[in-house]
């Protein structure tokens, strides 16, 4: 990692490299952010990579105003009062994704919600306006170990990792943001932190607290809702039933269908790759996507081809099997 203090000419080339794909280490009010262009499912797949994580959790996706949120979300009027009281600030919002949203499915990790923030460090702020695209940005550590507060704790976890870190001296609130979730009637605060129930309060009839009132979860990903199929997925196929349909990693050039023909041969409808190269950023950033695609009534299920279960492909293939378990 390169370390740039974080003045206005390395704010600039710290958005060249967010432009370009490349991860930026940002610091917010809360932790330092590990952030990437969250329009580019490859970039956010670096991230995960990055970050050593064995599944996808949908990642924050961080603005500069409620107007550019609301391009990405569905805001009704009770959270386009609370973005308005707390924003910029240390509170997530999570909303419906609007209907065309143009971050990468992998950001949402599947799911039809967006978890939008807008930081109140003027670093971050500065970063985004100059980049002028939203970032995707978990905290900047490597799984299973804590959030980084200082650009040194955040170099140490991420030793090894090609990107750029803007210091800006240790963050001041120390602590994840406040996770609401405003996507169903109920608001539920999916993580603690510095707006409490009690701050939002006068913006809700009622809020529930959703890790547990007696038990916390060790991770708040734990409670996560899964994107699940409603078709059959069948793993480690090396061949394509009659009215399956096939989601491809690497090459297909013998790879017969049933019923006479190659399987690259079907329609885009029942046949997707994820990597024709074997990629596994590629096929990450193209994973919910093309589960999506062939998820729809024209096919009798989906056989999946085997992923390697290394680096990325561990994430991969945890989500690939989740989506196996919850599909039918
Ligand atoms: O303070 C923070 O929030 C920091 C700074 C960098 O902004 N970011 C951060 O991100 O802590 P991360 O990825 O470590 O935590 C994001 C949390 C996770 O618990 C994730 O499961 C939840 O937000 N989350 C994100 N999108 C979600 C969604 N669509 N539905 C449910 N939970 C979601
Ligand atoms: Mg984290």
């Amino acid at each position: 990692m390169q370390i740039l203090a974080a003045n206005d000419n390395a704010i600039a080339r710290a958005a060249k490299e967010i432009v370009s794909g490349n991860l930026v280490v940002i610091p917010t009010e809360t932790v330092y952010g590990l952030g990437a262009n969250a329009l580019e499912g490859k970039a956010v797949a670096k991230i995960f990579e990055a970050k050593n994580r064995p599944s996808f959790n949908p990642l924050i996706v961080h603005v500069h105003d409620l107007e550019q949120a609301m391009e990405y979300g569905v805001f009704d009027e009770r959270a386009r009062a609370i973005a308005h009281h707390f924003w910029p600030g240390p509170l997530t919002i999570i909303v419906p994704r609007q209907e065309n949203c143009v971050i990468a499915d992998l950001v949402s990790a599947g799911l039809p919600t967006i978890a939008l923030r807008v930081p109140g460090h003027p670093v971050a702020q500065a970063l985004i306006q100059e980049s002028g695209v939203p970032i995707a940005a978990p905290s900047a550590n490597r799984s299973g170990e804590p959030s980084a507060t200082t650009p040194k704790h955040a170099a140490q976890s991420l030793r090894g990792v090609e990107g750029t870190i803007l210091a800006a001296g240790s963050c001041q609130v120390g602590l994840e943001s406040t996770v609401l979730d405003l996507s169903e009637q109920q608001a539920r605060i999916l993580r603690p932190g510095a707006i409490t129930d009690e701050d939002l309060q006068p913006y809700l009839q009622n809020v529930e607290y959703d890790f547990g009132q007696h038990e916390r979860p060790k991770s708040p990903g734990q409670l996560l809702k899964h994107y699940a199929p409603s078709i059959p997925v069948r793993l480690g196929a090396v061949d394509v039933k009659e009215g399956e349909a096939l989601l491809a990693f690497g090459s297909t050039q013998f790879m017969g269908a049933e019923g006479g023909g190659f399987a690259h041969d079907k329609a885009e409808s029942s046949f997707q790759n994820l990597s024709e190269t074997g990629d596994l950023q590629e096929a990450a950033a193209n994973l919910f996507t093309m589960l999506r695609d062939l998820d729809n009534p024209e096919n009798a299920g989906i056989a999946v081809m085997s992923v390697p279960d290394v680096g990325l492909g561990i994430a991969i293939n945890d989500r690939l099997s989740r989506a196996a378990a919850a599909s039918k």
